[in-house]
């Protein structure tokens, strides 16, 4: 079945603005738009650029526009969409070649909330052991994969290059609410300002985005509610 892929391109070294550019494939309705990609930039044309590594809903890498809204490629069958699909980089973010965007900024908002375990030496002898219902708090986030499809989707990030962005915000709140975690009150301090939670205005353009159903918004409604009541 013949599938029409127009593409946003650009490239800085020869281009003054993007442009897109068209390529009919033929495609089963039940491939992926990563697989449509993939036969472009193989068998068409070599000068595509995009992000892929492991093709399946994994690595976080291939998140893009896809008419309009932010998927994964590999993710996404080429039978939700009709016969002519558009593709463009990942809004809000600076374009470095066609579908590649630079994600430093995002991963900068990331790293600020501290990613990772702070905690003191644990018990001789003895694991950090864990409650299933204290793992139930926190454990929707864990599946975050860092994607930027929740980000790249917010409105206020587009107009607010400051905003740290829900990503970052889901990613603090899974240490936020692990049992085994001591840097709380550090994290709700990083996101107790106007560039953290506040700057959200529950738009829930993340929640739709995210391609692991996590449930962004009310995570971040969960850090504030946490603000509020603890005062911290
Ligand atoms: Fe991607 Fe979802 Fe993580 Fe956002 S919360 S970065 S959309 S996996
Ligand atoms: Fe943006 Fe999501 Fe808040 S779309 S405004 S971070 S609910
Ligand atoms: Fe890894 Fe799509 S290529 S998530």
């Amino acid at each position: 079945m013949d599938y029409v892929f127009r593409i946003k391109r650009y490239d800085p070294d020869v281009d003054v603005k993007p442009h897109f550019e068209e390529y009919t494939l033929d495609l089963a309705p039940t491939d992926r738009v990563l697989d449509g990609l993939n036969e472009i930039k193989w068998h068409h044309d070599g000068t595509l650029t995009y992000r892929r590594s492991c093709a399946h809903g994994v690595c976080g890498s291939d998140a893009m526009r896809i008419n309009g809204r932010n998927y994964l490629a590999c993710k996404t069958l080429m039978k939700e969409f009709g016969k002519k699909i558009t593709l463009e980089p990942l809004v809000g973010f600076r374009v470095i070649k066609d579908l590649v965007v630079d994600m430093e900024d995002f991963f900068a908002g990331y790293r600020s909330i501290k990613p990772y375990l702070i905690a003191g030496e644990a018990p001789a002898g003895a694991e950090r052991r864990q409650t299933p219902e204290e793992l139930a708090r926190y454990e929707g986030a864990t599946k975050c994969i860092l994607c930027a499809a929740c980000t790249s989707s917010c409105p206020i990030t587009w107009a607010n290059e400051t905003f740290v962005g829900p990503a970052a915000i889901v990613n603090a709140a899974r240490f936020i609410y692990d049992s085994r975690d001591e840097g709380a009150a550090e994290r709700l301090r990083i996101l107790n300002t106007n560039t953290g939670v506040w700057r959200c205005r529950t738009v829930f353009n993340c929640t739709e985005a995210c391609p692991r159903d996590i449930e962004v918004t009310n995570t971040i409604e969960d850090v504030k509610r946490t603000l509020l009541l603890e005062q911290v």
